[in-house]
């Protein structure tokens, strides 16, 4: 029977809350995978000194922590989650850069408001795609943004261009009969499909949208190690996962290991990702 979009809503919530203690978990590795998704963010918005920007989705407070530095003391990040232990972990790290410049709010985008252009930017990055109607979550973005304000949302590109992740679907699609994630659909590759960020950006409302690939590179010491920080951390590909058979599991694992291999680069594998970036302004 299909799901209702609240039911939808609700597992993705519950997938990202399982999801949580592997962020924390894996955060040097997360660090290091996306920091060039936080320089696009960042010099995407065009932040000045005493900005407001909201950051969408925060998760373990990333792209929070480097807005937060480059608003400065007079600016303010109101960064927001739906997940409790995401939400402990972003503070614990802000507090750690002594950053007193970001409030920090447990809830799903959908049901937050804020007053109409009260913020400078507004940030995504990998988590207005898991929202059931984006359409709308970005509209009302628009809303909140000052005119002349900025906007950065980040999703991934077709699963092609990220050959780890295509790695795990692969080996996941052998075993079991797995629902497809879809460009259409709230999950990793919502949005993903040349064309529809740009598109999405236009129909909330942004002009001069522009939409930019941003190539990353996953590290991970060898393999296994690559197979524990993309199942321990994937929303959805930890449920899944955690319902196969152990002899699923181990043919799974085997194969992803196998098949990142040739990305090794002296002592560790370097396996390409690919985001893209899509800004644009409120007239
Ligand atoms: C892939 S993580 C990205 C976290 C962070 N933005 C980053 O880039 O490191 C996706 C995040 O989106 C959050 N999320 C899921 N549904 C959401 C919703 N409806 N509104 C806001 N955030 C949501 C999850 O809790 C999770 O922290």
């Amino acid at each position: 029977m299909p799901s209702t979009p609240s039911e939808i809503r609700a597992r993705i919530l519950n997938e990202w809350t399982a999801a949580a203690q592997g962020w924390r978990a894996w955060e040097p590795h997360i660090i290091a995978f996306t920091w060039p998704m936080t320089q696009a963010i960042v010099t995407g918005l065009q932040l000045r000194e005493g900005h407001r920007v909201l950051d969408v989705g925060c998760g373990i407070g990333d792209p929070t922590i480097g807005l937060a530095l480059a608003v400065g003391a007079t600016g303010r990040v109101v960064a927001t989650d739906p997940t409790e232990e995401m939400i402990a972990a972003a503070r614990s790290r802000a507090a750690s850069f002594r950053l007193s410049n970001v409030d920090f709010h447990v809830t799903p985008i959908d049901d937050a408001d804020f007053p109409d252009a009260s913020f400078d930017a507004v940030a995504g990055r990998w988590s207005f795609i898991f929202c059931v109607d984006i359409a709308s979550q970005l509209a009302r973005a628009h809303r909140w943004l000052k005119p002349g304000g900025r906007i950065a949302v980040g999703t991934w590109t077709p699963q092609e261009h990220s050959p780890g992740f295509e790695a795990i679907n692969s080996a996941l699609n052998r075993v079991a009969d797995i629902p497809p994630l879809s460009s259409t659909k709230p999950g990793r590759l919502q949005l993903a499909d040349p064309g529809q960020l740009e598109s999405a950006l236009s129909r909330a409302g942004f002009c001069g949208v522009k939409v930019a690939p941003v190539p990353l590179s996953i590290l991970a010491s060898d393999g296994d190690q690559f197979w524990r920080m993309m199942t321990e951390m994937g929303g959805s590909l930890h449920a899944v996962v955690s319902g196969l058979t152990p002899e699923q599991r181990r043919q799974v694992r085997e194969e992803t290991i196998a098949a990142v291999e040739p990305f090794r680069d002296g002592s560790i594998l370097r396996i390409p990702a690919l985001a893209q970036i899509g800004t644009g302004t409120r007239s």
